[in-house]
C-alpha cells in the first residue's frame, strides 16, 4: 500500500511534532484534536518551528508555504476516513485509547494501518479493541518529534507483517530510524529512561536540589538535558502515567513513582507545558 494521507490524533507535544515532519517529508496531515482550541495550539507551535526555520535560513518561504498548505486540522475523527495511516497521540490512559481505537476502526478504511504512539502501554490490548488487531502497531516517537531519530516499531501479538513493513518504511521516509522493540511496557528506551528520571525525583524528595542533580548528570554523565529538565520536557503527567503502568504491569516495588513527582502531578504543576514543573518556565 502506498501512504499518501496520515491522520494525527492528538495535536500536544507529541501530535504536533508528528504532524510537522509527515508534511515535512511531503505526505498530505489531518490533525484532530477534541476541541478546537487545542487542535489551533498544536497547529500554532508547528507553524512557530517552521517561521524559526526561515528565520533562521534553514527553510525557504516557499517550503513553508508548501507544508502549511498540506495540513489540515479538525475536531471530528470521523474526517479520517480517507487515511492510510493514522497515528494517535493522545493521553497515556489506557482506557481512553481503547475507546479512540475502538471508533478508528469503525471511522477508517479497511486498508487503514492504526499506529499508536503510546509510551508504554501495551499495543495488543489497543489493537484488540480496534476490531481489526492485524492492524495496529506501536509507532513511537521520541520528543522532540523533529529533532531525535529514532521510531521504536512494536508489534501487538496479532499484528501483521504487512502493517510493521508500512510503519517501518513510512519511518524512514519521515526521516527516522527505526527499531523493532517488544511488546513490554516502555519497549526499550522508556524501560530505562523512566526509572532514570523518577530516580532523579527521588532525589530531589531526599532533599538535593533539582539545579545540582542535573548539573550532576550533565557533566557526570554527557547527558544532553538533565534527568529533571527532562522529566520536564516530556511532562510530569506522562511520566507519572508511565510509572504508574509500570507498577501494575510488573508488581515490582522498584517501579513506584515517587512522591514529588505525584505532588507536582497533584499540583498542577505538569512541566513546560503548564509552564511548572521541577524548574519555573513562567518567568
Ligand atoms: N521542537 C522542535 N525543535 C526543537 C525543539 C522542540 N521542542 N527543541 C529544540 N529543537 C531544535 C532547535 O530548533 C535546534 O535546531 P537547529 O539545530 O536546526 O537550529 C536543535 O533542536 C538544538 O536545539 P537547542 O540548540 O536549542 O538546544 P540543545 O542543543 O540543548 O538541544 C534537545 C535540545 C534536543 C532537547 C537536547 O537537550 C536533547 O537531546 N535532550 C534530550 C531529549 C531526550 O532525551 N528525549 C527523549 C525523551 S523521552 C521520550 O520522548 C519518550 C517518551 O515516551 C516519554
Ligand atoms: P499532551 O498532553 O501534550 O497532548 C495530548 C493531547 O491529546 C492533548 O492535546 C489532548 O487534548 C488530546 N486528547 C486527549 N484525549 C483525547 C481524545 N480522546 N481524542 C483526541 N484528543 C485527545 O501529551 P503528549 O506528550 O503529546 O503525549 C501523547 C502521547 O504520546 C502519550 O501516549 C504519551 O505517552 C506519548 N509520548 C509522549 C512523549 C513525551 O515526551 N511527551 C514521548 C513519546 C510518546
Amino acid at each position: 500500500m502506498e501512504v499518501k494521507k496520515i491522520g494525527v490524533l492528538g495535536a500536544g507535544i507529541m501530535g504536533a511534532g508528528i504532524a510537522q515532519i509527515c508534511a515535512e517529508a511531503g505526505f498530505e496531515v489531518i490533525l484532530v484534536d477534541l476541541a478546537e482550541a487545542f487542535v489551533n495550539k498544536g497547529y500554532q507551535n508547528i507553524v512557530k518551528n517552521w517561521t524559526r526555520a526561515v528565520e533562521k535560513g534553514k527553510r525557504s518561504a516557499e517550503e513553508l508555504d508548501r507544508f502549511k498548505a498540506l495540513i489540515t486540522t479538525s475536531v471530528d475523527n470521523k474526517d479520517f476516513k480517507d487515511c492510510d495511516v493514522v497515528i494517535e497521540a493522545i493521553i497515556e490512559d489506557i482506557e481512553v485509547k481503547k475507546k479512540v481505537f475502538k471508533e478508528l476502526g469503525d471511522i477508517c478504511k479497511d486498508s487503514a494501518i492504526l499506529a499508536s504512539n503510546t509510551s508504554a502501554l501495551s499495543i495488543t490490548e489497543i489493537a484488540v479493541a480496534s476490531g481489526r488487531p492485524q492492524s495496529v502497531v506501536g509507532m513511537h516517537f521520541f520528543n522532540p518529534v523533529p529533532v531525535m531519530k529514532l521510531v521504536e516499531v512494536i508489534p501487538g501479538a496479532e499484528t501483521s507483517e504487512a502493517a510493521v513493513d508500512i510503519i517501518t518504511e513510512l519511518s524512514r521516509k519521515i526521516g527516522k530510524e527505526p527499531v523493532q522493540a517488544r511488546e513490554t511496557p516502555g519497549f526499550i528506551v522508556n524501560r530505562i529512561l523512566v526509572p532514570y528520571m523518577n530516580e532523579a525525583a527521588m532525589l530531589y524528595q531526599e532533599g538535593v536540589p533539582a539545579e545540582e542533580i542535573d548539573k550532576a548528570m550533565k557533566l557526570g554523565a554527557n547527558m544532553p538535558m538533565g534527568p529533571l529538565a527532562l522529566a520536564d520536557l516530556v511532562g510530569l503527567d506522562t511520566l507519572l502515567m508511565i510509572c504508574d503502568y509500570y507498577w501494575r504491569e510488573f508488581g515490582d516495588s522498584k517501579y513506584r513513582a515517587s512522591l514529588a513527582l505525584r505532588n507536582k502531578v497533584r499540583a498542577g504543576h505538569l512541566g513546560r507545558k503548564s509552564g511548572k514543573g521541577f524548574y519555573d518556565y513562567t518567568k
